[in-house]
């Protein structure tokens, strides 16, 4: 059975740029199909909120399975890409925390920042991402349920 490829988005401002690049390269030979949605170069006047919200609308929208955002602490891109309701966007320096977030939480954009973690250990991290799967136990499903109505009730809120 041929497997479809996973679709995968990625961006990243100025302070993710580099491993940025790094990280689709290693992605695409790992057969997944990738999606830059910018930056197209290393431009230190751009502002990661752009990124991510590029990521975070694409994830949204269905357009790809998974997200990644790079900046230099990762912790601005997953700001930004929380606000989407329906993104789930965490910062993980650690492979723990990578696989468990999908595995539990149905995390699906990973933000890395690059002045944080090596290139090695984020292959690693992006790697153990794209390979988890949400494991659908009743409590994580009831857990995540309570987040899509602190969503709602928020959005409900903000046109009263
Ligand atoms: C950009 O200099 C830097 O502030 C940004 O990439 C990120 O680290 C924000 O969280």
């Amino acid at each position: 059975m041929v497997r479809e490829a996973m679709k995968v988005v990625v961006g990243a401002d100025h302070g993710g740029f580099r491993l940025k690049e790094k990280i689709s390269l290693f992605l695409r030979s790992k057969g997944y199909e990738v999606t830059d949605l910018g930056a197209r170069h290393e431009n230190p006047s751009d502002d990661y909120p752009d990124f991510a919200r590029a990521v975070a609308e694409s994830v949204r929208a269905g357009e790809a399975a998974r997200g990644i955002i790079i900046c230099g602490s990762g912790v601005g891109a997953s700001i930004a890409a929380s606000k989407f309701p329906g993104v789930r966007a965490a910062v993980c320096h650690d492979s723990y925390s990578a696989h468990q977030g999908v595995e539990h939480d149905d995390m699906n954009v990973l933000c890395l920042g690059e002045r944080v973690v090596g290139e090695e250990l984020a292959k690693e991290i992006v790697a153990l991402f794209l390979e988890a799967r949400f494991s659908a136990g009743e409590r994580h499903v009831r857990r995540l349920e309570k987040i899509r109505r602190i969503e709602e009730e928020i959005m409900e809120a903000d046109v009263l």
